[in-house]
């Protein structure tokens, strides 16, 4: 299994981040291949916590070496106030370690501008981005006056990037937001430009000659299937494809390198969701504080990138055997069991209802899910504290049938199940 892919099977936050570290234990290199620094991923090593916006988690091995694809969005400053934080923490990045690729956009502070003032012109309809000028650079990346990372070493890049932030001062003009001082942004970039250089490479032909030489390669992806552009919650998404196949565009890779790929479908135990948009499944109340957590420990239900509090429900299961469609999921991967302990009975998702039909299935994707109904399976939950367990046989029973529920639902296996924050909290399946 050359290429192994790990995507998120709901709306981020699934965990993804600790799971690409177990599985990055065996990888040569660990890939990211869409969006930028909205992504938070969570790696708790020990004592410490890594939260890790930009660069892929399998850095924290030292063996791996870490990917930065072309179809990313990049904001220079933001890497290197990322590599800054990792070799504080004692992780070695050099560029033997870490490679960017030379067609990843460049994400500036006038997107980011743009991002937070279109957020606001938008009102009660806004989509509740991260903004960290995500769309604004993937809006320029498909009008084709994006800048890429590779430009920042051409002669005229800082005539470019003068002409970008005027443009990007009469949108801001119009919306009613203050100018970005070009002066400013071109001193900055000159700097981010050297520091960066060493980094930049072809990924491309890189990852092509490492996975011919047998080498593995974990593609690692942000957000989740339901903030894809084409297959998610539309407009209530990222700007990337979030989802696996985004894999091959956004590291350059062809289609046949996916040919006998694992591809992993992280899934919390129960939905989460942050930002605007339909969430059939949603609860409140008690439940969704209970579900949520107070937020005194990292792992509780608040934004990596933003510290909002995240909405919260039961598991989705139409949602989810979407997902296993729409990626291609191999297996599956359920976190936060550990959190459903005490609920004394539990509810999965099976089917929406609609206007006197039943669906086991969304017609046209998710785009209308205001309409559904969610249809419930009942389940009794279990008592014990399932944290310290490591095996499957030693899971509680009701635990057992609610996780082979879910896998029936999907139709795939579930091949890990994590139980706490923690690297070693995990049960291996199969
Ligand atoms: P953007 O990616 O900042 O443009 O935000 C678009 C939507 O995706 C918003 O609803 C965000 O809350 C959501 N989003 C972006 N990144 C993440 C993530 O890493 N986890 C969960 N939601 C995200």
């Amino acid at each position: 299994m050359p290429l192994q892919i790990i995507v998120g099977a709901q709306w981020g936050d699934e965990g993804k981040g600790r799971i690409v570290d177990w599985f990055a234990a065996k990888a040569d290199y660990v890939a990211r291949y869409n969006g930028g620094d909205n992504a938070g991923h969570s790696v708790t090593v020990g004592k410490q916590l890594f939260k890790l916006h930009l660069i892929p988690s399998g850095i924290i091995h030292p063996h791996a070496v870490a990917v930065l694809g072309n179809g990313m969005v990049v904001n220079p400053k933001s890497l290197l106030d990322e590599m800054y934080s990792l070799d504080q923490a004692g992780v070695r990045v050099n560029p033997e370690r870490l490679r960017v690729s030379h067609a990843a956009h460049l994400i500036t502070i006038a997107h980011q501008a743009l991002d937070k003032a279109m957020e606001s012109a938008r009102g009660k309809g806004n989509i509740g981005t991260t903004g960290r000028g995500i769309g604004p650079a993937y809006t320029d990346k498909a009008r084709r006056s994006g800048l890429r990372l590779g430009d920042m070493f051409e002669h005229n890049f800082l005539e470019r990037i003068g002409l970008h932030i005027d443009e990007a001062n009469q949108q801001l003009s119009m919306l009613g937001a203050p100018y970005v001082n070009p002066m400013q942004v071109m001193d900055e970039y000159r700097t981010y430009a050297e520091i960066i250089r060493p980094y930049i490479v072809d990924i491309s032909s890189e990852l092509d000659a490492a996975l011919r030489a047998g080498k593995r390669v974990l593609a690692e992806g942000a957000q989740g299937t339901l903030l894809d552009i084409d297959h998610g919650t539309y407009p209530f998404v990222t700007s990337s494809n979030t989802t696996a196949p985004g894999t091959l565009t956004g590291l350059g890779l062809g289609i046949t390198a996916a040919r006998d790929a694992t591809v992993s479908g992280v899934c919390k135990a129960f939905q989460t969701r942050v930002g605007s948009g339909p969430f059939p499944t949603e609860v409140t109340g008690d439940l969704a504080l209970r579900l949520r957590g107070t937020g005194e420990n990292p792992w509780d239900e608040y934004g990596t990138t933003t510290g909002r509090a995240r909405r919260v429900g039961w598991l989705d299961g139409v949602l989810l055997r979407y997902a296993v469609r729409v990626n291609g999921l191999t297996e599956l991967v359920i976190t936060k069991l550990d959190i459903l302990s005490g609920i004394s009975t539990l509810r999965l998702c099976t089917a929406y209802f609609a206007e006197g039909q039943r669906y086991e299935d969304i017609p046209f994707g998710p785009t209308d899910l205001e309409k559904y109904q969610p249809v419930y399976q009942e389940m009794p939950g279990w008592k014990e504290d399932v944290s310290k367990i490591r095996k499957w046989a030693d899971l509680p029973k009701n635990a057992r049938a609610y996780l082979d529920a879910i896998s029936k639902l999907a139709g795939v296996p579930v091949r890990l199940v994590s139980v706490g924050p923690e690297r070693e909290q995990i049960v291996v399946v199969s």
